[in-house]
C-alpha cells in the first residue's frame, strides 16, 4: 500500500527519479528537493494559467508579459535530466515566449504549451497531465 502511494506520488509531481524512502514515517508533500529549474517551472505553470483565462475571456493583453530565465541555464534536481535536447528545446522554448511577447495572441499563447509539451514528452512525462491543462481547446 505505502509502495503504491509512492508510485501514485511520482505519478502526479513528475519528474522524480528517486522514490521516497519508505523507512520515513513522515508525510511528503513534496518529495522533490526544489531545485532552480523546478521552482522556475512551477511559476511559469501559474503565470501561463493566468494568462489563458484571460485569453480565454477574450481580455486584451499587453506585451512583453513573460520573463522568464532561460530553461538550460538553471540547476536541475538530478543532473538525469540535463539531457541533450533540454538546450535546443529550452531555446525554441524560448523564441515561442519572444513571439508572444510581441503578439499576445492564442495562436502564440498555443505555441508556449507546444513546446513545453515537447519537451516533457522527451524530459519527463508526469507534468504532461498539468501541461494538457494549460492548452486551449477551442481556437
Ligand atoms: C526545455 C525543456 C522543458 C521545457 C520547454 C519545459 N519543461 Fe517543465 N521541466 C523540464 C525538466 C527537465 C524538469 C525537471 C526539473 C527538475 O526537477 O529539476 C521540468 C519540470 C516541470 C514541472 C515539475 C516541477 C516540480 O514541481 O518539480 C512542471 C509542473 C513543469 N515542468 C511544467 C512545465 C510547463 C507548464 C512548461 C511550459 C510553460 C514547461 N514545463 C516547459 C523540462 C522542460
Amino acid at each position: 500500500m505505502k509502495y503504491s502511494i509512492g508510485i501514485i506520488l511520482l505519478i502526479i509531481t513528475g519528474c522524480i527519479n528517486k522514490t521516497p524512502s519508505r523507512d520515513t514515517p513522515k508525510v511528503i508533500i513534496d518529495p522533490n528537493p526544489t531545485s532552480e529549474m523546478a521552482q522556475q517551472m512551477r511559476e511559469m505553470s501559474k503565470e501561463l494559467e493566468a494568462i489563458k483565462i484571460k485569453l480565454e475571456k477574450n481580455e486584451t493583453l499587453g506585451q512583453n508579459l513573460l520573463n522568464f530565465e532561460l530553461i538550460h541555464h538553471q540547476q536541475v534536481t538530478d543532473s538525469s535530466f540535463n539531457k541533450p535536447h533540454i538546450e535546443p528545446m529550452s531555446i525554441a522554448y524560448d523564441y515561442a515566449v519572444e513571439e508572444f511577447n510581441k503578439d499576445p495572441s492564442i495562436k502564440n499563447y498555443s505555441s508556449i504549451i507546444n513546446n513545453c509539451s515537447s519537451c516533457h514528452q522527451l524530459s519527463c512525462q508526469g507534468p504532461l497531465v498539468k501541461i494538457n491543462k494549460l492548452m486551449i481547446k477551442s481556437l
